[in-house]
C-alpha cells in the first residue's frame, strides 16, 4: 500500500459493546488524520438477525477484497450453535498470526511497571481446527483433536522471529507442552528450533507453557516475544493483557499473507453493553495497529499519544480502570490530548 492511498477498509462493528467502541474509534481516528474509506459490514448475532447467517458471504468477500478489516467483538453462543466467527474469519482468510502486545500504560493502574512483551500465536490449527465429535452415540464422550502441521508451526515461527527483528526486540520464548504432548507439540517445537538456529543473533528459550504461566505471574519484565500455539496463546495472552491493566487496554492483530484484521482481545462484554462503561482503549490501540500496517505511520503515533495522554487522566478514564468517564467521554479526551 503506497503511503498516499486512501484504503477501504471493512468495518465490522461487532455484538454486546462493540457498536459502542467503534464508535468511538472512528471518531479519534479521524481525529488522528487517519486516511481512511470505510465499509460497514454486519457479522456475528446483528448478522443472524439481518442476513440469517452469522458469517454473511457479503462480509467475507468485503475483507477479501479490501484485505484490511477493523472489527469489534462478536458474540458466540457456548457449547450449542453457531461455531466461532472469529475463529471461522481466521481460519476463511488464513490469519496465521495472532500478534497480541502487552505494555505498561502510564496511569493504569497495574501490578508491575516496564512490561513490554508481544504474544505471537499461532492462528488456524491446533485444538481450534475444528476437528470434534462425540465417541459415541449417547454422546457421553466427546474428542476434540489438536492438528499441528510442520507448515503451520514453521511460518508462525518465522512471523516471530522476523517482528522480533523488526520491532529491535531481543529474545524469543518458545512455549509448548512437548514433555506430553511429544508428537504434536514435539513437532511444534522441533520446526520453531530450526528456525531459531537462523536467527542467532537472537536469544531463544524453550519454556513449558505450565512454567511459562507461573513466570509471567511472577516477573512479565523478564519477556521479550512468546510464541506458541493456537490454545495456550489464547491463555497466555489474556494473561498478559491483566498483567498491564486488563482486557479494556489489550489491542490485537490477525495478520495472514492477504490480509489482516484488527481487533480488542476482549469479547462483547453483554454485562456492560449499551450503558456507556465500555473502555474503548484496546480498540482504539488495535486501530493504531492497523494504521502502522497500512502505512500511515504518523496518524498511528497521534492516535497512541493520545490514547496514553488520555489515560494518564484520572477523570478521563473508564469505570474497569478506577475512573467514571463515559465510552465517549475517553473518545473526548484522547481527541482533546492529540
Ligand atoms: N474476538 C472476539 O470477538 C471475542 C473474544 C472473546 C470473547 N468473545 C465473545 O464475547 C462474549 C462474552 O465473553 P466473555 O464474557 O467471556 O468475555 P468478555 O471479554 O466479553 O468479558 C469479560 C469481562 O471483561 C469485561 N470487559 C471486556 N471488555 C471490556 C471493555 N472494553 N471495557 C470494560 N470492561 C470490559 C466484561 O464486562 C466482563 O466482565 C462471548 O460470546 C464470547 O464468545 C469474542
Amino acid at each position: 500500500m503506497s503511503k498516499e492511498e486512501t484504503p477501504t477498509v471493512t468495518l465490522i462493528r461487532g455484538d454486546g459493546i462493540g457498536p459502542e467502541i467503534a464508535q468511538a474509534t472512528l471518531r479519534v481516528l479521524d481525529g488522528a488524520g487517519a486516511r481512511l474509506r470505510w465499509e460497514d459490514m454486519p457479522a456475528g448475532m446483528s448478522a443472524v438477525e439481518m442476513d440469517k447467517d452469522p458469517l454473511p458471504p457479503r462480509t467475507l468477500e468485503s475483507i477479501k477484497e479490501n484485505r484490511v478489516a477493523l472489527k469489534g467483538p462478536l458474540a458466540t453462543p457456548i457449547g450449542g450453535g453457531f461455531r466461532s466467527v472469529n475463529v471461522a474469519l481466521r481460519q476463511a482468510l488464513d490469519l496465521y498470526a495472532n500478534v497480541r502486545p502487552a505494555r505498561t500504560l502510564e496511569g493504569v493502574p497495574t501490578r508491575y511497571q516496564n512490561v513490554d512483551l508481544v504474544v505471537v500465536r499461532e492462528n488456524t490449527e491446533d485444538l481450534y481446527a475444528g476437528v470434534e465429535h462425540y465417541v459415541d452415540l449417547r454422546r457421553n464422550a466427546a474428542e476434540s483433536i489438536a492438528i499441528i502441521t510442520r507448515f503451520g508451526s514453521t511460518r508462525i515461527a518465522e512471523y516471530a522471529y522476523e517482528l522480533a527483528r523488526t520491532q529491535g526486540r531481543k529474545k524469543v520464548t518458545i512455549v509448548h507442552k512437548a514433555n506430553i504432548l511429544k508428537l504434536s507439540n514435539g513437532l511444534f517445537l522441533e520446526c520453531a528450533r530450526e528456525v531459531a538456529k537462523k536467527h542467532p543473533e537472537i536469544q531463544t528459550e524453550e519454556m513449558i507453557v505450565d512454567a511459562c504461566a507461573m513466570k509471567l505471574v511472577v516477573d512479565p519484565t523478564k519477556f521479550d516475544v512468546i510464541v506458541t500455539m493456537n490454545l495456550f496463546g489464547d491463555i497466555l495472552s489474556d494473561l498478559t493483557a491483566g498483567l498491564v491493566g486488563g482486557l479494556g487496554v489489550a489491542p490485537a492483530a490477525n495478520i495472514g499473507a492477504d490480509g489482516a484484521i484488527f481487533e480488542a482481545v476482549h469479547g462483547s462484554a453483554p454485562d456492560i453493553a449499551g450503558k456507556g462503561l465500555a473502555n474503548p482503549t484496546a480498540l482504539m490501540l488495535s486501530a493504531a495497529m492497523m494504521l502502522d500496517y497500512l502505512r500511515q505511520e504518523q496518524a498511528a503515533a497521534r492516535l497512541r499519544r493520545g490514547v496514553l495522554e488520555a489515560l494518564k487522566n484520572p477523570e478521563s478514564r473508564t469505570r474497569d480502570l478506577g475512573g467514571r468517564a463515559t465510552t465517549g467521554q475517553f473518545a473526548d479526551a484522547v481527541l482533546r490530548s492529540m
